[in-house]
């Protein structure tokens, strides 16, 4: 495949997002392994070591290898040293009802990627549901966009027949053929960018349970502040390729990623495509971020696993829906949990019956039927929530000097 990006008005461009340092304004990928990038400056020959490990993990036939996918559940590779054990860097002021207490989260630093974290299912069942159930039946209503926007069928209507005793053909196929939600900031796929005028209230369910998991894990001094998200709606023969997020304003602030349903091999490298890529399990639960160094990260999903226990230690998405996180042995003398424990003011909790939390869904989610609904949509798929801030820590919109969209053409 080829493909020649010309970026018109780099500078501005670029200088929009603190990137006054990269000077090339040509980039020519030549083919799947070698990126030769140009500028009046710079003549520098690359391999593509990300494409390389990507289409190696993405093979069908014969079966791509999978054995070097770090897989935390299995010991081996906890005691190699490609991931570190990491705990919590303060002790949270507050718990959250729908997690286990944070001090026992499961958690893991790439050592190739600091600041790559992986989070093993931190979610209690009940907030595993519910956030399932609001990725189908709520996300993708308006005034959120979703991948449906040329469609004249409103989603609630959509949904309300899905949810009949007899679907329509029309209605099945559209909720199959879902593939993205954008909340908040509605990126623009295209042109790459945010637009100022294109956003809608972003959903505060999520927005305080992303805020809670970057206190719990980076500290409670980081002001997060969720602004924009795309949910994507992955099948069995999905992929997603190599890439950056960088469209936001501010390019410090951790991604965070929260998957559900099938599991997926995640790739994740360096800021260029040549650093050697790993690549990890991300299961049913799990939450991702992108902090510091690995914010700007190349990162791909090169493939979903089939929901059966075909692959080596792969705990299948839905195994009864039994709760699947792996709590560690060794916490014995980890002093923050003894901090924990020892605290005398009890924490403020999170509370899923809150407003912030839609309270009819999440009881309605108790009965068996009406989950097996969203079982059953998700068996087959993946979803994955990807939420970011795109201004700096006191900042807004009007701060900003927002791209005109002829600035950026992709030809
Ligand atoms: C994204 C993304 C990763 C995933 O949406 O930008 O990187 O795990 N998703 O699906
Ligand atoms: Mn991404």
């Amino acid at each position: 495949m080829k493909s020649l990006f010309v970026i018109l008005s780099d500078s501005f461009y670029f200088k929009q997002r603190g990137l006054t340092e990269i000077p090339t304004s040509v980039f020519a990928h030549i083919n799947n392994n070698v990126a030769i990038a140009m500028s009046d400056t710079v003549t520098e020959v690359v391999e593509d070591n990300f494409m390389k490990t990507f289409k190696a993990l993405k093979r069908k036939s014969p079966p791509a290898d999978l054995g070097s996918v770090i897989n935390v559940d299995d010991s081996k590779w906890t005691s190699m040293d490609k991931v570190k054990q990491i705990y919590p860097q303060t002790v949270t002021s507050t718990e959250h009802e729908g997690m286990i207490p944070s001090s026992e989260w499961s958690m893991y630093e790439l050592t190739s990627v600091p600041g790559a974290i992986l989070i093993r299912n931190p979610f209690r069942d009940k907030l595993r549901k519910y956030m399932i159930a609001r990725c189908y039946s709520m996300y993708p209503r308006l005034p959120n966009v979703t991948n449906h926007i040329d469609s004249k069928m409103s989603y609630e209507d959509v949904w309300q027949d899905f949810c009949s005793d007899a679907p329509s053909d029309m209605s099945v196929d559209y909720i199959k053929k879902l593939r993205w939600v954008t909340l908040g900031y509605h990126y623009d796929w295209t042109k790459k960018i945010y637009v100022k005028e294109n956003k809608s209230e972003f959903p505060q369910d999520l927005s305080q349970l992303t805020q809670f998991i970057v206190h719990a894990v980076l500290g409670e001094e980081i002001k997060f502040k969720a602004e924009a998200s795309i949910v994507n709606y992955y099948h069995a023969d999905s992929t997603l390729s190599g890439h950056t997020d960088h469209s936001e304003f501010d390019l410090t602030a951790p991604l965070i990623s929260i998957s559900f349903g099938r599991t997926c091999v995640f790739m994740i490298g360096g800021q260029s495509k040549a650093q050697v890529p790993e690549a990890l399990f991300l299961r049913d639960g799990d939450v991702f971020i992108m902090s510091r160094n690995a914010r700007m990260s190349y990162h791909a999903v090169p493939r979903i696993l089939p929901n059966d226990s075909s692959y080596l230690n792969y705990t299948p998405a839905f195994p009864g829906d039994v709760h699947t996180s792996n709590i560690p042995t060794d916490r014995e003398n980890c002093h923050l949990k003894r901090t924990y424990d020892e605290k005398a003011t009890p924490c403020k909790r999170i509370k899923l019956e809150s407003e912030k939390f839609s309270a009819d869904l999440i009881s309605s989610l108790e009965d068996a039927d009406s989950w097996s609904l969203f079982r059953r949509l998700l068996s087959g798929g993946r979803l994955n929530i990807n939420v970011r801030q795109v201004f700096e820590p006191g900042k807004g919109p009007e701060d900003y000097i927002w791209p005109e969209k002829d600035n950026y053409i992709a030809i």
